[in-house]
């Protein structure tokens, strides 16, 4: 009897009242046991106080005070504790008749159908599909490709530098020169990818879309160039389209020419798409120029080849009327599930 007593009490709740956790029903028989008013425990040890001595009566009394505390509080916090547990078990509580939820349904982005699209006809005609980094080096991007550091035409690219050696490529054509370093002819490649220069309006995004050709073998001329273009574009929107070469100038072709096709909105009538020429430019294109082949180590004397870079996205927005290039990269599936 006396403080002992109070001890073997106190540990046996401790250890009941951790068996019991959160389920509410053994918390409930727990306080009944404890701290029930008419059977309880804690009543139990009350009344055994009258039974001892007066020296002792005054320790076991405050002894069981701080019990009863002990008690009423253990059995306030499992309490608390079982009705918040079976609040999240009914939140999170699985109805398996429910019916599912149906996904929205994504579609191909027109720049990506387009894509595929010029692809196959390549791979068609036994191209292989390349690609490249982003991050490119001004080597590749520039130097390479016959843009030394003081070459004029670099200042219209409007270039994104990351540090002084780094940059984001600002067209496909540095892959023409990583694909040579590594790979002698013959070659014949494709190259999808998003390039970037620091331009945004109606007809500029910071981020576009090109796909790059290369032809390397012997033998390789400006026919070969002008009968393999026209093919692809005559694929591409119809056999009907006319192409034209017209001359024109790029770093790493020589000579070059700008490729148009006949305005498919107008037939050549006029139109604002056309700005009312009856032409709509549709490509840059050259053979290649001997000093990218040396630059990359190729023979000069022995190879020969051309190289065509269209934009992705202005293909995309004349095949299919978009006439806002933004809307291209809004991310609107307004406009992607048109495609479906
Ligand atoms: N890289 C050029 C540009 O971004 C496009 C281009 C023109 C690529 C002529 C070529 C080419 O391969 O031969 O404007």
């Amino acid at each position: 009897m006396g403080l002992e007593r109070l001890e073997e009490v106190r540990a046996s709740f401790v250890a009941d009242l951790e068996a019991a956790g959160t389920d509410p029903g053994a918390v409930e028989k727990l306080r009944v046991a404890y701290a029930g008013r008419k059977s309880g425990l804690l009543l139990e040890l009350t009344a055994a106080l009258r039974e001892l001595p007066n020296e002792a009566k005054r320790d076991y009394g405050q002894a069981l005070n701080e019990l009863k505390k002990f008690v009423e509080n253990g059995l306030k916090d499992a309490k608390q504790s079982a009705s918040a547990s079976a609040e999240t078990r009914s939140a999170h509580r699985v109805d398996v008749t429910l019916p599912g939820r149906a996904l929205p349904r994504g579609a191909e982005h027109p720049i990506h159908l387009v894509r595929r699209r010029i692809e196959e006809i390549f791979l068609r005609m036994g191209y292989d599909v390349e690609s490249g980094p982003e991050i490119e080096d001004d080597w590749h991007n520039f130097e390479a490709l016959n843009m030394p550091p003081d070459h004029p035409a670099r200042d219209d690219q409007d270039t994104f530098y990351i540090g002084s050696e780094y940059l984001l490529r600002t067209q496909t054509s540095p892959v023409q020169a990583r694909v040579m370093e590594r790979r002698q002819p013959p070659i014949r490649i494709v190259v999808p990818g998003r390039v970037y220069r620091r331009d945004s309006d109606l007809r500029h995004s910071p981020m576009f879309h090109q796909l790059e050709g290369l032809v390397v073998d012997e033998g390789i001329t400006v026919g070969h160039l002008k009968a393999t273009l026209e093919t692809f574009l005559h694929t591409l929107f119809s056999d009907d389209v006319k192409v034209r070469l017209r001359p024109s100038y790029f770093p790493f072709t020589e000579p070059s020419a700008e490729v148009d096709i006949s305005c498919i909105f107008c037939n050549m009538k006029g139109c604002g798409v056309c700005s009312g020429s009856g032409w709509i430019e549709i490509l840059g294109s050259g053979m290649v120029d001997p000093r990218v082949f040396e630059a990359v180590g190729i023979d000069p004397e022995r190879y020969t080849g051309f190289a065509f870079g269209l934009g992705l996205d202005r293909v995309a927005m004349l095949q299919y009327g978009i006439p806002d290039l933004r809307q291209l990269f809004a991310g609107d599936q307004r406009l992607t599930r048109q495609f479906e």
